[in-house]
């Protein structure tokens, strides 16, 4: 019989850690949030001492010129070195650091020790460096989970290259723009990549991307054989390079504060803002969540489903376990190649103890139905945890029962692009964990959730989700090129002296929040952040439209998915210019935007000032009572709406 990790409150479907999971914990004395809440830079400094070994201590911890503020400031440290040579060094060098999966199933996995990625990582920093790459410099990341992803991030990291990864899935437009403006001028790709058993072409896609854009050099890493052409002069192999550089190569000394890296994210108008990320005070939190929250051990496998191309990636499928000493999974592939179990077959296999992914998979594994889970032994599983979104009761008792065995707790984990790491969920060691409750604030975070006039709310008052200063070490550092855009868009709803995170609320208990979902014109497409702006954008470029508006509809499976509604200039509706305007989106922006629906409609319902109601669209498809439209300019347009969202009626 498997250890059960986790017991239940005999009156209430809450869960608590056992006594055996309290023992074995890494943080399991829940003093610990009021002794950080007391002080919480003293918490944090000695925090950041204890996690990473600095080669130059700060000489003030905390700085804040509202809305900015630094951590550590005078520290410097190299989070390259911090996440391999300090382990080797420790005589960790031959614990495995990176069990990589091939989704095809006739190849094998490939093991790189942290000994391996030492070499691979130092001897891929020397590339860089021989193609001019140097401290601040951008360098553009267009992968899927190769085997090489980490030794990417990490390679630019030791030599103080700031990275930007840019999802493989996204598009080539995508691609540029995020080039564009990041100004970067090599990029790291691969000619192609797996996907439920087809073996894509990538390069095509990133020479697209790369045209028009500062990049003069592109590093293309071989995965297979795709038919791939290389630019004289522009394009070289990586492991041609790799073969003749040099295996060492010394860790840059950074600032605590020197950019890490940059991740493009949806804001609320179309162009995607590229979040920054610094160097100590990022790798101190990375560590710290990882360790606490995952509750990572020396035995542990752990694996986060997540893409490198999202923040779940960059923290805990590289920065955090590796910072820590880990043992990670990472899965090349589809979660149903070749069938729905394979997912369980490599737990299994692997003995995951620790096992991260988002509520859409939880979702979409519960609708295949418990067969495909049944075949495999998970009992080597531990720690279960879900995010990107919230996570409904079904899915909730759905993993905990068939995936935890009713053995793990699930730690529903909170956080954003902006946060950098897991901002809110429970431990653990300490617990509860209840179904749709993301859980407490992080030990040395602090958040309220206060209604329009900054009054704090009730019990199970709706309001607005805030951090209070001083904010997380982990939190973004600006807006790349854009300082006005990072006030306005996270410190102006609250003043600059409160980051808006936001998200709506709900305090369960005195301890413990429920994050109940985006409270702007941001939509979660199974797990993946996207703005109407953005798909909006997108389709006003196909030259029949005269405007749009897209909303997101509620789905079983992908949490929400996009609904445009379009007015026609010149031409009338028809199923090829349908399938135009979808083809346009996945375009510009990458299959993840596809509507699920185009609505041609006569008017869409405005304000007196101009403004498009997204209010009365998104009740439509919703087919909820739209309200007053006495403010409306247009209110004779919602007969048509009506007409026309009927679908949904049905
Ligand atoms: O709305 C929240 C939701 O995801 C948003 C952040 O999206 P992104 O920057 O793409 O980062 C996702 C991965 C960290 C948040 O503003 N969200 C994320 N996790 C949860 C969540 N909503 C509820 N519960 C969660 N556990």
């Amino acid at each position: 019989m498997a250890t059960k990790w986790v017991i239940k409150d005999k009156k209430k479907a809450i869960y608590w850690p056992s006594e055996k999971m309290k023992k074995k914990a890494n943080m399991s004395d829940a003093s610990i949030y009021k002794k950080a809440l007391n002080n919480p830079k003293k918490f944090w400094s000695e925090k950041a001492l204890e996690a990473l070994d600095w080669s130059k201590k700060w000489n003030k911890v905390y700085e804040s010129k509202p809305p900015f503020f630094k951590w550590f400031l005078g520290g410097k440290l190299n989070a390259s070195y911090n996440c391999i040579d300090r382990h080797v060094e420790n005589g960790n060098g031959d614990k495995e650091a990176i069990i990589w999966i091939p989704e095809p199933t006739n190849e094998k996995p490939v093991v790189l020790t942290y000994k391996d990625l030492l070499e691979k990582v130092s001897r891929f920093a020397n590339v860089l460096k021989s193609f001019g790459v140097k401290k601040g410099d951008r360098v553009g990341i267009y992968l899927p989970m190769v085997s090489e992803v980490q030794i990417a991030l990490l390679a630019c990291a030791r030599i103080g290259a700031v990275h930007g990864v840019v999802f493989s899935a996204f598009s080539a437009e995508s691609l540029n723009d995020r080039l564009n403006d990041a100004n970067a001028k090599v990029l790291i790709t691969a000619n192609g990549y797996y996907r439920k058993g087809k073996l894509l072409d990538l390069k095509k896609k990133a020479d697209q991307g790369a045209k028009g854009s500062p990049v003069k050099k592109v590093i293309v890493i071989k995965r297979g054989e795709v038919k791939t052409k290389m630019s004289k002069g522009r394009d070289y192999w990586f492991h041609e390079l790799m073969e003749k550089a040099d295996p060492e190569c010394k860790p840059a000394e950074m600032n605590s504060e020197s950019p890490l890296f940059i991740l493009y994210t949806s804001g609320t108008t179309g162009k995607p803002k590229g979040v920054i990320h610094d160097t100590g005070g990022y790798l101190t939190y990375a560590y710290w969540t990882s360790k606490w929250i995952f509750d990572l051990h020396d035995d542990d496998v752990f694996w986060c489903t997540a893409d490198v191309g999202w923040i779940t990636g960059h923290t805990y499928a590289c920065y955090g376990p590796l910072a820590c000493g880990a043992t990670q999974v990472i899965y090349e592939g589809a979660p149903n190649y070749p069938d729905w179990s394979r997912f369980w077959k490599i737990v299994e296999e692997n003995q995951v103890s620790v096992f991260y992914t988002a509520p859409t998979a939880i979702r979409m594994f519960a609708k295949q139905g418990v067969e495909f889970v049944k075949k495999h032994n998970l009992n080597s599983l531990r720690v279960l945890g879900s995010v990107g979104e919230p996570i409904d009761k079904d899915a909730w008792m759905w993993y905990f029962n068939h995936i935890g065995n009713k053995r793990c707790p699930i730690v529903d984990t909170w956080w954003q692009t902006e946060t950098g790491g897991i901002q809110i969920s429970a431990l653990p060691g300490i617990g509860p964990f209840i179904p749709t409750v993301a859980g407490r604030p992080f030990p040395g975070t602090n958040f309220v959730i206060l209604d329009e006039s900054r009054k704090e709310v009730k019990k199970n008052e709706g309001g607005y989700l805030i951090q209070k200063p001083p904010f997380a070490p982990g939190m973004l550092r600006g807006v790349w090129g854009n300082p006005k855009r990072y006030e306005k868009t996270y410190f102006s709803d609250y003043g600059n002296k409160l980051y808006f995170t936001s998200d709506g609320a709900k305090y369960f208990d005195k301890n413990n929040i429920r994050v109940t979902g985006r409270v702007d014109d941001t939509m979660k497409v199974a797990g993946h952040r996207l703005t109407t702006g953005e798909l909006e954008d997108a389709i006003a470029t196909y030259e029949h439209v005269s405007e749009c508006a897209v909303v997101p509809e509620p789905d079983k499976i992908r949490g929400q998915v996009p609904v445009a509604f379009v007015v026609l200039k010149g031409v009338k509706e028809s199923e090829k210019i349908t399938e135009d305007i979808i083809k346009q989106v996945i375009e510009e922006i990458g299959p993840t935007a596809k509507p699920k629906q185009i609505i041609f409609v006569n008017e869409l319902p405005k304000t007196r000032s101009g403004k498009i109601m997204r209010r009365i669209l998104k009740k439509l498809v919703i087919n909820e009572p739209i309200g007053n439209t006495m403010t409306l300019q247009n209110p004779e347009s919602i007969a048509d709406l009506k007409k026309k969202t009927n679908y949904k009626r049905k």
